[in-house]
């Protein structure tokens, strides 16, 4: 694909009004959400439960694109669409996961690095022939006593751009994550302070790699305070933060940003995408990429019964909804007590 088109693409994933919904939870990950409901994790009940998110009627007014699982692309809804065609009929973009984990990177406890790169120029052009049109690799940045160590944030962000630009040659998108972690003790300066770190090298390592920035997205954590920290920044705080982190590190030239929700209750994850769009314009779009912040009260509403899709389906209506709003900084609490 031109570099125009990748471009195109970009945008269209970050539309006025829309975000992505990632539902690329590996088998370990989706195991761990389908127990907390009590579910057992079959390849049906996955199949059975992206069905469920794929054809809820009406989201594609505020979902752009869907991230997919290995598995998941290659399924079908029950009448034998596959999963990829049932997006694209109703102008969702279908994309694909396609790192291979983030493992225990040797000789630094505490640390990772994302594995995948190996045989990734086969598995992309697989991908795009099955009708993905963009990619998404994570990598994993712990806060913790002496970490993140430059060693872990040199390895991913060489390894990220690696990625980024075997994605381009095979005309997909590359969607860049660097996730601080939100868990620990810390204050939301030291979160600034890493992700200020993190996404000034990986931008460097982009560059260096001639990935063309028009034809990629960032996919970030928000600058937050620790999960355990005592004194939590509130939606202001968390805006004020990561628009200032973002400036100083990402260059125009991307189209758009698309937060991880990270652990954020997905009220929390709402309301903080809100009050950055509401601090006015910015030099990329800001959206949201989110997982459980869209997905939380889906599972809750399905529990796995067939009986239950109609409200499970409401509920992902709902949240896409809330997200758009927060599109444009219009998202304010009194929509939760309006659709209870
Ligand atoms: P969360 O929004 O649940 O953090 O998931 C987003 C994601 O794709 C992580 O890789």
């Amino acid at each position: 694909m031109p570099p125009r088109e990748l471009e195109s693409v970009a945008r269209s994933l970050v539309a006025e009004g829309k975000g992505i919904l990632a539902a690329d939870e590996s088998s370990p990950t989706i195991e761990k959400r389908f127990k907390g409901i009590g579910l057992a994790s079959t390849e049906e009940n996955r199949r059975a439960y992206r069905e469920l998110l794929f054809t809820t009627l009406g989201v594609s007014e505020f979902i752009s694109g869907v991230i997919l699982f290995d598995e998941t692309i290659r399924q079908n809804a029950k009448d034998g669409t596959p999963f990829p065609q049932v997006l694209a009929k109703q102008g969702i973009v279908p994309g694909i996961k396609v790192d291979t984990g983030a493992k225990p990177l040797p000789w630094f406890p505490e640390e990772k690095i994302t594995e995948g790169l190996d045989g990734l120029r086969e598995r992309l052009s697989e991908y795009r022939k099955m009708g993905a049109r963009f990619a998404k690799w994570r990598a994993v940045i712990a806060i913790g006593d002496g970490i993140p160590t430059a060693c872990c944030l040199k390895g991913n962000a060489h390894a990220l751009a690696r990625y980024a630009a075997l994605c381009q040659e095979a005309d997909l998108v590359p969607i860049v994550e660097p996730e601080v972690l939100m868990d620990g003790p810390h204050a939301i300066e030291r979160c600034e302070e890493v992700t200020t770190a993190a996404l000034t090298l990986v931008f460097s390592e982009l560059l260096e790699h001639r990935v063309a920035l028009e034809g990629t997205l960032l996919k970030p954590n928000m600058v937050l305070s620790g999960k355990e920290c005592p004194k939590q920044a509130n939606a202001a705080e968390v805006a004020g933060a990561t628009v200032r982190t973002l400036r100083r590190t990402v260059p125009s030239a991307v189209p758009g940003i698309v937060f991880l929700s990270g652990g954020q209750s997905p009220e929390q994850a709402t309301l903080n995408l809100s009050a950055m769009n509401a601090l006015g314009r910015h030099p990329w779009e800001l959206s949201f990429s989110y997982g459980r912040a869209l997905q939380d009260p889906v599972l809750k509403a399905w529990k796995g019964a067939p009986a239950n899709v109609p409200a499970a389906q409401r509920a992902f209506y709902h949240r896409s909804r809330c997200n758009s709003a927060a599109r444009f900084g219009k998202y304010t609490k009194e929509m939760e007590v309006t659709a209870a």
